[in-house]
């Protein structure tokens, strides 16, 4: 059966969407899903639209966190990075995620960009070469100021010690990137999304940003500076190597105008609410001192629990991604994601919760209209209709299809994807009550 609705809407665009690239010092979990799963869903949906897409993801390999996850494996970090690079990638694979590009910071490629980005901020005059001191969390890869730490020495991302390091450091300017920022907030207000993420961007950047240390020299796991830099004991600071990614992979390093042109700047970068300063402020600063254009949305999704509890390994309650679809189909498990819990709020992932989410909106609303279709078609017509049928005795309920989809593609843009699944499965009670 071939209905003829109307296209989504006539748009000629490019769609550029990323995941975060996810450190390859843990294997993935539902969390990691959830992001990657929303991305393939934005594809899907803007390839049903007729636009261009390009979907992005990766993993993020340098730095002293996983130095020392592969030290304590007895294995070099790169063979240790291949390993978990690898099972995110299957995992994507299996998962029938549509990505267009899988992005590894090890890649020879994604080195010749970062160098490159830092020779431009370099020549803009937005590096100086200083000395830092300050408490750093390895786990989180992060320097944190005294008055943010927890009694006096936690992480206050984390929980886990904190330790003071000094060191010499090259720093971007990113104190004089404060007006900008917040002027790009101002004039763009969908930029960040949603709205309270915004909010909590803006709290943060008018409290004052400090300049921030962009290279390391207490381990070597990472990029090196460029050559005529003459400093080769600093590797760059594991985030502004890994938000290059979100470049590389159009060609920056290799000049490729051409791609660049076509998908940048990005639609969609989604992230976890906890790296949102580092997209939201790191990067867009990054961008202007690259001359380069600021992404559409930074759009922030909540956080997933187990059973209301925290995810972790020492706890043993992490949900892994193929034990569910295992258990109950990958189509199942992107159902419950997208539509269990609002776009930005967290959300907890249940047995319960799930089986319900299914049984009722999957098997009784869908399965059941599914079966009346089928019994249908069989009692009156020997499960055989014809689109020309279709569009000549029920009109009425072709336009009212086509006026509820068009309505629908808001909540899509906003990430509502909840909302988007709420009002489409009306549309099946609508066709439940409505047939004569
Ligand atoms: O932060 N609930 O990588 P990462 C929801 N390499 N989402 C979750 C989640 C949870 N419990 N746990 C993880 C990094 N995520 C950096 C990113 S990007 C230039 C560099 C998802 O492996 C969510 O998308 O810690 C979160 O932002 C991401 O995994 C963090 O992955
Ligand atoms: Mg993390």
């Amino acid at each position: 059966m071939d209905l003829n609705f109307k296209e989504l809407s006539k748009v000629n665009e490019n769609f550029y969407v990323t995941t975060p690239i996810y450190y390859v010092n843990d294997v993935p979990h539902i969390g990691h899903a959830y992001t990657t799963i929303i991305a393939d869903t934005l594809t899907r949906y803007a390839k049903l639209q007729g636009k261009k897409t390009f979907f992005l993801t990766g993993t993020d390999e340098h730095g002293q966190k996983i130095e020392e996850a592969a030290q304590k494996r007895n294995r070099t970090p790169k063979e240790y990075a291949n390993e978990i690079s690898g099972s995110f990638r299957s995992l994507w694979d299996e998962f029938n995620i549509s990505y267009g590009a899988f992005i590894r910071t090890t890649d020879e490629i994604h080195k010749t960009s970062v160098q490159k980005a830092f020779s431009t901020m370099l020549e803009n005059g937005d590096i100086y070469k200083g000395e830092y001191e300050g408490h750093y969390c390895v786990s989180c890869e992060t320097f944190f100021t005294e008055t943010q730490l927890v009694d006096a020495e936690g992480c206050p991302e984390c929980g886990k010690p904190t330790s003071i390091i000094k060191e010499e450091s090259y720093f971007f300017k990113l104190s004089k990137f404060e007006k900008p920022l917040l002027k790009w907030i101002d004039e763009n207000p969908k930029a960040i999304l949603p709205k309270s993420r915004r909010n909590e961007v803006i709290r943060f950047i008018e409290q004052g940003l400090v300049d921030l240390s962009i290279t390391r020299t207490s381990f070597s796991w990472g990029v090196g500076l460029p050559d005529h830099v003459n400093d080769p004991k600093h590797v760059v600071y594991v985030w502004l190597d890994a938000l290059m990614n979100y470049i590389t992979a159009l060609g920056y390093a290799e000049d490729n105008k051409e791609k660049m042109d076509q998908f940048w700047p990005a639609s969609y970068h989604l992230i976890g609410k906890d790296i949102l300063r580092f997209h939201a402020i790191f990067w867009p600063a990054f961008l202007m001192s690259l001359e380069l254009p600021l992404p559409d949305h930074i759009a922030a999704h909540g956080w997933w629990t187990r059973d209301g509890e925290k995810m972790s390994k020492s706890k043993g309650n992490v949900v892994f991604p193929r034990e569910v679809s295992d258990a109950y189909g990958v189509e199942n498990l992107r159902y419950f994601m997208l539509r269990e819990v609002p776009f930005g709020q967290d959300g907890d992932f249940s047995q319960r919760a799930f089986i319900d989410r299914i049984n009722s909106d999957l098997s009784n609303d869908l399965g059941n209209l599914l079966n009346r279709i089928i019994g249908m078609s069989a009692k009156y017509s020997e499960y055989e209709i014809d689109s020309v049928d279709v569009e000549k005795y029920h009109t009425k309920e072709l336009d009212a299809m086509n006026i509820a989809l068009d309505s629908l593609d808001g909540y899509m843009k906003e990430m509502q994807t909840h909302r988007y699944l709420e009002e489409l499965w009306r549309l099946f009670f609508y066709w439940k009550h409505s047939d004569n």
